[in-house]
């Protein structure tokens, strides 16, 4: 983070933002990228800070790098504003034998990552290899972050009270929730971020993404990750000393509190107008049990800030690890290699490619594509009429 440089920053990312809230602002897709209705002024301060720097470009200066898949937040969650979706998609990979799945080691000798960034600064030196003994490799889109404080505010155990791990109802679901250690304070919490439900909260999200995505180092996570990166090109292509990312001395507040505001107090993407046939969908969409996993509402717990006491969350999905047939290969945290985490349907509308590879390009692809645990509910979409499927493809639209 350049301080010089944040003044000039927070003034551009104003005038784009209000732009994008205001000229857009007629436009169904305008509205998304809002804030939470109801804020205060001194919690938009914070989401208003929080947005620069989500969409700050970041320098080798700054600490970008040795290798990195983007220069700022928003380079992979833009569209349709800032904090949404994007088409670039990262790397994963790692090693499968007789034991399982792990990771390649990190330099650090630590348990590694499944994570292979894309570009490398400065002159190439750093561009991460596979290693040979590398035999699974895996694309994941991005995730839009709208609603996500929301989503943070779901109580644990209201996530674990829809799991049904040894399908003991016999419907063929048996979701599990993502039980991982929360980075920041250690805790075992219910992972509901990220494709496998890696993280549980925004904090330890975003330090893991400005390592990760952009080779920042960080008070959570302070030493590069670099996975095929040599120890000796790491300190020639990265000389700045970690954690790279440091609070400002005026505010006290870090990069990663800042992304974690900006999130938190992000809307969800708002609804599109209903019609006949959006509802007729809605009643499909229940009716064929797609509504068992994509479940359609969640309530936060009780909390201080009225914008978190007790709201209706309706993301579309129960958070839980599935097994759909599509999984990536890749164990992470809680997720075996074939498990993918229910994704909320919210906010589909913007988004053109579908599933966590982007292998989907219509809601039609994307339903054919369940199987395992989604078997059924697939095999009774495929029995629909053409007026059901059009009624779904409406519903799943509106949203
Ligand atoms: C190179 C593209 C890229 C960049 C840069 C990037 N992200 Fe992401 N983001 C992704 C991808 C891909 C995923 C899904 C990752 C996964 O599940 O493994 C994701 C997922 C997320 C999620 C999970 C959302 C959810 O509801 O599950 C959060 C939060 C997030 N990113 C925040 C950030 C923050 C904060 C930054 C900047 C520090 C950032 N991202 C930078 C690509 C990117
Ligand atoms: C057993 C749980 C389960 C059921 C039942 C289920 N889904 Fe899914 N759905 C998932 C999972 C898990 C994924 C993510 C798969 C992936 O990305 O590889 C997914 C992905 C999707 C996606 C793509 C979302 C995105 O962000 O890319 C759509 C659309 C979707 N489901 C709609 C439906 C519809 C419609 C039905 C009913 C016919 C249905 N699902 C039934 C678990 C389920």
């Amino acid at each position: 983070m350049r301080w010089a440089h944040v003044a000039l920053s927070a003034c551009v990312v104003m005038l784009l933002s209000s732009i994008a809230w205001t000229v857009h602002g007629q436009s169904a897709a305008g509205e998304a990228g809002q804030p939470l209705p109801g804020i205060t002024p001194a919690d938009f301060e914070r989401f208003r800070v929080g947005l620069d720097d989500f969409a700050e470009v970041e320098t080798a200066e700054d600490g970008l790098g040795p290798a990195f898949n983007g220069a700022s937040c928003a380079v992979c969650h833009s569209v349709p504003a800032i904090g949404g979706f994007g088409l670039v998609s990262e790397v994963r990979a790692g090693i499968r034998d007789a034991s399982g799945f792990r990771p390649v080691r990190a330099i650090d000798g630590s348990d590694g990552d499944t994570l292979f960034q894309l570009f490398s600064t400065p002159n190439h030196t750093c561009q991460p290899t596979l290693p040979l003994e590398v035999n699974v490799v895996a694309r994941r889109i991005p995730i839009p972050v709208f609603g996500a404080g929301l989503v943070e505010a779901i109580p644990d155990d209201a996530i674990e009270a829809q799991a049904d791990p040894g399908d003991r109802d016999r419907d063929g679901i048996s979701g599990r929730a993502a039980l991982v250690r929360d980075l920041v304070t250690g805790q075992i919490r219910v992972g509901r971020f990220g494709w496998k439900a890696q993280h549980a909260t925004l904090k330890a999200f975003s330090a893991d993404a400005y390592r990760g995505e952009m080779g920042i180092t960080n008070e959570i996570l302070p030493t590069e990750l670099a996975v095929g990166i040599a120890d000796d090109k790491l300190r020639v292509c990265d000389p700045i000393p970690d954690p790279e990312d440091v609070p400002d001395p005026r505010t006290g507040l870090s990069a990663l509190d800042n992304f974690e505001a900006f999130m938190k107090f992000l809307a969800p993407p708002p609804r599109d107008v209903s019609s006949g046939a959006v509802m007729e969908g809605e009643r499909v969409f229940a009716a064929i049990g797609c509504a068992t996993c994509h479940t359609p509402q969640f309530v936060t717990g009780p909390s201080a800030n009225p914008l978190f006491d007790r709201r209706p969350v309706r993301l579309f999905s129960d958070l839980l690890l599935h097994d759909v047939g599509t999984g990536d290969g890749i164990g992470q945290e809680a997720a075996q290699p074939n498990e993918i985490r229910t994704p909320a349907l919210w906010g589909l509308r913007f988004r053109g490619i579908l599933l966590h590879d982007g292998s989907a390009a219509t809601v039609d692809d994307a339903i054919a594509r369940h199987a395992g645990e989604a078997e059924a509910a697939r095999v009774r979409h495929e029995r629909l009429s053409e007026t059901q499927r059009a009624a779904l493809r409406a519903f799943l639209l509106s949203l």
